[in-house]
């Protein structure tokens, strides 16, 4: 039976504060977190961290994630930000095919496994990245010239290994990253051109198969936008569900850009709606890869507040449903943020600045938690 509380417990120094964000079809005999804080999904957040965002998302069941990269373990300085304010990480590049399987008979755990001892020492769990993609992938891979069923025996071997070497650990994985086109159609891969859009059940089952406790998430970007897009992703999981193919949850990436004439984020009311469509099929929401970036230089005053508006507005739209638990950002400072390389001429799009020094958009967030 799978317990799926999102709970959270928080021990300030004047109170004891326990949060249940509510049940989503949870079997009536599961407990909750207040009943029993030894469930492995209720967090228990210890005084040193009362005023990082970890505990104003705790208050609302919700848990609030960063991605790790190379600034983790650089300085004690980062690192106890980290652990101060989040508790959840995923790793940014560690557990991809490129670093975790560079050759075909060998993987390298040893820097994402050193992410995972830091989650466990701070009370953090971390989510999975990713096990089926078309980017970052290992020459081995993309220029072996396997035939098809050679190639889904690959995939399928790949996640079992990781999987296992990683069970009861990993909190949810991001099983199946961007299969899907701007038009709804499936994106070419180096596993869809050779399977079809079948690799996406094989890689679930796969996962379930080898780690029977970890959240099974599809995870994608744009998906927070109405349209062809989102409607593929969304009869992914309506169909999955009905035949029993395993699914947990659907990863919405947000990556988000403010345009001058005010567009690029979707409303507070049309993510909400968004988040509820999804919920509806039983399904579990977290925000994996948060940015909303702006213009570098020359952000005017108003596309700042509208940066600042928007961290509020997607925040908000998460703490509205119950069903969305995770709100990832992807990054911790704008300095080591993905954005400035992939985007030129836009950056400043996290909640930290490189001096470590909070931005309006973390007062944002956590305002929009209720801190
Ligand atoms: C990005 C990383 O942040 C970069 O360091 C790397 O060079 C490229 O990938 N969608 C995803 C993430 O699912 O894995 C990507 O991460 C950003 C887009």
């Amino acid at each position: 039976m799978r317990v799926s509380l999102r709970c959270g417990i928080a021990l300030s120094f004047v109170a004891l504060v326990v949060a249940c964000g509510g049940a989503t079809s949870e079997p009536a005999a599961v407990k909750t977190c207040a009943e029993d804080p030894s469930q492995p999904k209720c967090v228990t957040i210890t005084p040193a961290i009362d005023s990082g965002l970890r505990f104003y998302a705790a208050r609302n069941g919700r848990f609030v994630g960063t991605a790790l990269d190379a600034a983790f373990g650089a300085t004690t300085a980062y690192d106890g930000l980290v652990s101060r304010e989040f508790s959840i990480i995923t790793a940014a590049n560690a557990q991809k095919w490129q670093t975790i399987h560079p050759t075909r008979t060998t993987y390298n755990y040893t820097r994402a496994d050193a992410m995972l001892a830091f989650a466990q020492a701070n009370g953090m769990k971390m989510r999975g990245h990713t096990l089926a993609w078309q980017n970052q992938n290992p020459a081995w891979l993309t220029g072996g010239g396997y035939p098809a069923d050679t190639l889904a025996q690959i995939l399928k071997d790949h996640i079992t290994t990781v999987l296992t070497h990683y069970k009861g650990t990993i909190y949810a994985w991001d099983v199946v990253n961007e299969a899907f086109n701007a038009n709804g159609s499936i994106a070419p891969t180096i596993w869809s051109n050779a399977l079809g859009r079948g690799y996406i059940e094989t890689a679930f089952r796969a996962a379930r198969a080898a780690d029977p406790a970890a959240l099974l998430f599809y995870n994608d970007y744009n998906l927070e936008f109405t349209g062809a897009k989102q409607d593929s992703a969304f009869v992914l999981v309506q169909d999955f569900k009905a035949r029993g193919v395993p699914i947990d949850g659907i990863g919405f990436q947000a990556h988000f850009q403010i345009n001058a004439d005010g567009t690029g984020v979707p409303s507070k009311s049309s993510l909400t709606s968004t988040f509820q469509r999804f919920a509806a099929l039983g399904v579990k929401i977290h925000i994996t890869e948060l940015d909303i970036r702006v213009r570098t230089p020359g952000a005017t005053p108003s596309e700042l507040s509208a940066q600042t508006q928007a961290y509020a507005d997607i925040v908000g739209a998460c703490v509205a449903v119950p069903a969305c638990e995770v709100i990832t950002v992807w990054g911790v400072t704008d300095t080591e943020s993905w954005v400035p390389s992939t985007f030129p001429g836009y950056g400043s799009a996290l909640l930290f600045d490189g001096a470590l020094a909070k931005k309006a958009a973390w007062a944002a967030v956590k305002a929009a938690l209720g801190g």
